[in-house]
């Protein structure tokens, strides 16, 4: 099994009793800029972006086309014993080649807009130097076709497909790879940026690091000490504040930057305000190596106490990078972590879930819908940020086809109602989270669980290729198309 980590959300400091919803003096302002709802306790705000997520090395395929390098999960998926069934991204859903269908599929769903990464080997094959010529063209044409469908495009510049190149100089517990990281983000933004708005430098810092170079479950599959493991997250933050600054520089005015984070989504145990305090100081604490020291430009002390001797090394100038500003916070959503109020030094107790406690199909995923309200909820409340987007949130099914051909995946259903029904309680509260992306638009390659995991609302055969909307994908095209889950 795949070791994973809870992301999460916080309170009811609030009455939010029907109706009448009474704020607490720090989210009146988070109430102006949100959009308004129009009064139906169970719609969204007016224009609120509905999505859907993907990534390259997970549906592209195509990995020797038009001049694209080998990434660290072409190696480590082709290496023995490391992916489920050794299965590779070799071919995923073939998306490259079938793009324009996979755009049909969202206009079916009514999509607003559509959140893919760019592949940094189909751009820098050898992760830096001189460009490849063809290295866009992919993306220029996918993005033309999209526009014209109407669907706002949201890229992620790096979804976990490192040069391999870049690896073998020591990838990320390299510090050059923080630069090279920034150039390239700065290269593709400045050519993407007349068409496409949001951009998040990174997805997940916490899953490439800690899988990739703690645990060695994911590419490259490096188990490193302590001390060699905070440098890793330290070089990634620092990548991801560089990144921030050349996208600056280099796209055209009026471009957004955010990142797409995995937060361990501290959820208080039951809605009391003690529970509530407690999981609003285990929110900055427990992310204090991704969100925290991103927004404040330093790591807490406890943070730094608890590592000691393996505290990352560290300057005033990557101290400054790492917190550069950025517009908008992204956060995929898929657990929660409950956390208690305790007389530690902490001030919480995260509490460990016991064997018996539901998960989907993947263990990893235990069922926490009251995430996806206290994570946007306590983001905006410890950092005043003004715009959120949800930018995965999905589950994995058995998905099996029935005589007639049909997914009836109610598991996912279920899992997507309830989550949305806490992100709908969020928004009436005035939290400014302003879209939600669906992971994932199509069965995919889930990394070291290769085929055999689905997250899509559409199934794909991957002998044929063939894609058919699973009864969550209808679900997902009624709540798009009333704006709300009634
Ligand atoms: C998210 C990743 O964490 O989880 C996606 O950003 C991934 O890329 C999804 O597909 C599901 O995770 P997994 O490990 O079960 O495939």
């Amino acid at each position: 099994m795949t070791t994973r980590f809870s992301r999460r959300s916080f309170a009811q400091l609030v009455g939010a009793t029907a109706g009448a919803v009474s704020l607490p003096s720090w989210a009146a302002g988070l109430a102006q800029d949100a959009p308004k709802t129009d009064g139906n306790g169970r719609h969204f705000p007016q224009g609120f972006l509905w999505g859907s997520a993907t990534a390259s090395y997970q549906v592209e395929g195509a990995v020797n086309e038009e001049g694209r390098g080998p990434s660290i999960w072409d190696i480590f998926s082709h290496t023995p014993g490391k992916t489920h069934g050794g299965d590779t991204g070799d071919v995923a859903d073939d998306h490259f080649h079938r793009y324009k269908e996979d755009i049909q599929l969202m206009k079916d769903l009514g999509l607003k807009c559509y959140r893919f990464s760019v592949a940094w080997p189909r751009v820098f094959p050898t992760g830096t130097g001189v460009a490849n010529p063809k290295g866009l063209d992919f993306y220029n044409r996918m993005l033309d076709v999209l526009l014209a469908a109407g669907i706002e495009p949201f890229c992620t510049l790096y979804h976990w497909d490192l040069p391999q190149p870049l690896e073998d100089k020591g990838g990320w517990r390299n510090r050059d790879t923080a630069k090279a990281f920034a150039d390239y983000a700065g290269y593709t933004a400045g050519k993407l940026s007349d068409r496409v708005k949001h951009f998040m430098t990174m997805n997940e810092i916490r899953t490439f690091t800690e899988l990739g170079y703690g645990n060695g479950v994911h590419a490259p599959g490096l188990k490193l000490d302590k001390k060699g493991l905070a440098q890793v997250n330290h070089h990634a933050v620092l990548g991801h504040g560089l990144a921030v600054q050349a996208i600056r520089a280099k796209a055209k005015a009026g471009t957004k930057v955010g990142l797409a984070d995995n937060l361990t989504t501290a959820t208080p145990v039951f809605e009391v305000p003690e529970h509530i305090e407690a999981a609003t100081k285990a929110m900055r604490e427990e992310n204090a190596m991704y969100l925290t020291v991103i927004q404040e430009g330093r790591y807490t002390d406890l943070y730094l106490k608890g590592l000691g001797a393996a505290a990352p090394t560290t300057t005033p100038e990557e101290m400054q990078a790492i917190g550069s500003k950025i517009d908008f916070v992204g956060i995929n959503v898929y657990t929660a972590s409950f956390v208690r109020a305790d007389g530690s030094e902490k001030g919480y107790e995260m509490v460990k879930q016991p064997a018996s406690y539901p998960h989907m199909f993947s263990e990893w995923l235990s069922i926490g819908p009251e995430a996806l309200y206290w994570a946007p909820k306590l983001v905006g409340k410890i950092w005043n940020v003004k715009e959120m987007y949800i930018t995965e949130n999905g589950t994995s099914s058995a998905d099996v086809p029935t005589a007639e051909g049909k997914i009836l995946d109610t598991d996912r259903v279920m899992y997507l109602r309830n989550y949305l029904t806490q992100l709908q309680r969020a928004v009436s509260e005035g939290v400014p989270v302003h879209g939600y992306f669906c992971w994932s638009l199509m069965d995919n390659y889930e990394w070291a669980d290769g085929y055999e995991k689905r997250f899509g609302i559409h199934y794909v055969d991957f002998k044929t290729q063939k894609r058919t909307p699973k009864l969550s994908a209808e679900f997902y095209k009624a709540v798009i198309a009333r704006n709300g889950l009634a």
